[in-house]
């Protein structure tokens, strides 16, 4: 029975992620040979992958050498369902994640003892960079279950010494309910979720602003800084974007810090990152957008060498930390809308959507195809103020702005106050009704 090489040494938390840039570099450069040969002795698909191309774990010299070895992506995560990316024997395994997948089969990933302890680790540092301190109470609206948000917050705010509400996602009325009644310093939810909550705050006639809330760690989908401006008023907290992935470890790959609200710290000491050019693979520059790409160090069950994330983004130097920032994320590709030649992503419309009087934060973009052309209706929900003549005035300014910042023209249809549907988890801010 193949066993799992150690964990090569923990740096304390609070210590590294102070560290000089070449501490930083010379542990990245152990745990990289350390994950590229464990990937390569213990899971055949990594073994086939790089022998194909010609590379060994060994050909890793300096941390550049990375480039010289092949991408994994959601489909060798597919063809090898469910547990052919693991490391190590099922028996080692201590926890399973999977994401629902839109399409096809689910994501199935897997931690052994070690990892959750990373992990949780990894979180309470996340939420110590937000402010949160062990004397705090934490709500948790994240879903528990095989979604990794729940139990990945809950875990780590019990190892920051918190006490933690494991609410999961839903049953709206009482999560407001029980913010009243067990005073939470800090809540972990999406942020459309969060406007789900605030919503149903207002029709309990509760002032938003009069909560205990200080803190929002908010992630699992793109949020804008407009959507910050919005969470913060409305709720008198510091809102702070939280990022992570399944396929990576879950939520707690990289934090914004408290401080200075200026892009996320990746935890550099446990996953290197990369940006590509998406169509040609080349690895970019710090400080160039493209495709972020993320390689675990210290993974045991489910190693990922080079996963392609597809999410979009840029490196930039550390601040608050001297780790590396990512700046908060524009969308998948997937998400990308190709409108008469102009690119452009859901979280543009929300910077704007945000900032025309009259409109809610609750909005969706929809592309369909009337004739020959491409139409995307922006479909915004008015505030319940508004008057017929706001929300007249809503919708030119919605078309103008538009028009001005990205260069199209999109359709605006603006809907009365609580028409669209809510989100209790990710919300979908594209849906695509254009013929196949
Ligand atoms: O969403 C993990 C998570 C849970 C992160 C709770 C943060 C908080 P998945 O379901 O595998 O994992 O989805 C991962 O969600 O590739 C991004 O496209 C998106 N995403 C996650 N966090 C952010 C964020 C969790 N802060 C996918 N900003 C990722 C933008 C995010 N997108």
């Amino acid at each position: 029975m193949s066993t799992v090489a150690p964990t090569p040494a923990t740096v304390p938390a609070d210590d590294i992620e102070f560290a000089s840039r070449d501490r930083i570099a010379a542990l990245q450069l152990e745990r990289l040979r350390w994950s590229l040969w464990h990937a390569y002795d213990h899971v055949p698909h990594y073994r086939t992958a790089f022998d194909a191309v010609g590379v060994h774990p060994s050909d890793l010299r300096e941390l550049s050498d990375l480039a010289k070895f092949p991408f994994t992506t959601k489909a060798d995560l597919r063809a090898n369902y469910p547990f052919g990316m693991f490391a190590v024997p099922r028996e080692q395994v201590s926890r399973i994640h999977a994401s629902s997948g839109t399409t096809g089969q689910p994501t199935v990933v897997g931690y052994t003892a070690n990892d959750l302890g990373h992990w949780a680790d990894l979180i309470a540092r996340s939420l110590h960079a937000a402010g949160v301190r062990s004397s705090d109470v934490v709500h948790i609206a994240y879903g528990y279950g095989l979604f990794t948000g729940g139990l990945g917050a809950h875990y780590g705010a019990e190892r920051l010494g918190c006490t933690v509400i494991p609410m999961s996602g839903g049953m709206t009325e009482r999560q407001v309910q029980l913010i009243q009644d067990f005073e939470p310093d800090a809540i972990m939810v999406t942020p459309s979720y969060m406007l789900t909550l605030l919503d149903a705050m207002t029709r309990q006639g509760i002032d938003p602003a009069s909560t205990s809330l200080r803190v929002g760690v908010f992630g699992a989908e793109p949020w804008t800084e407009a959507m910050r401006r919005e969470l913060e008023s409305q709720l008198a907290i510091d809102a702070l974007d939280i990022y992570g992935l399944s396929e990576v470890i879950g939520p707690g790959v990289a934090m914004e810090c408290a401080e200075t609200k200026d892009g996320l710290h990746i935890w550099e000491d446990h996953f290197y990152p990369e940006i590509i050019d998406p169509e040609t693979g080349q690895v970019l520059p710090d400080g160039a957008e493209g495709e972020l790409v993320f390689t675990s160090l210290t993974k045991e069950a489910f190693p990922v060498i080079r996963y392609r994330t597809r999410d979009l983004t840029r490196l930039l130097p550390g601040t608050a930390r001297t780790m590396r920032r990512m700046q908060k994320i524009t969308g998948r590709s997937d998400d990308m809308i190709i409108l008469r030649g102009v690119n452009l992503f859901p979280t543009q419309i929300e910077e704007i959507v945000l900032t025309v009087p009259g409109l809610a934060p609750q909005f969706e973009c929809v592309l369909d195809k009337p004739g020959r052309m491409d139409r995307l209706t922006v479909r915004a929900e008015a505030r319940p103020d508004a008057t017929a003549a706001d929300r007249e005035a809503a919708s030119a300014t919605l078309i103008h702005l538009v028009k001005q910042r990205i260069g199209v023209t999109v359709s605006v249809e603006v809907l009365a106050p609580e028409t669209l549907e809510r989100s209790s988890g990710k919300v979908r801010r594209l849906i695509d009704s254009r013929p196949r």
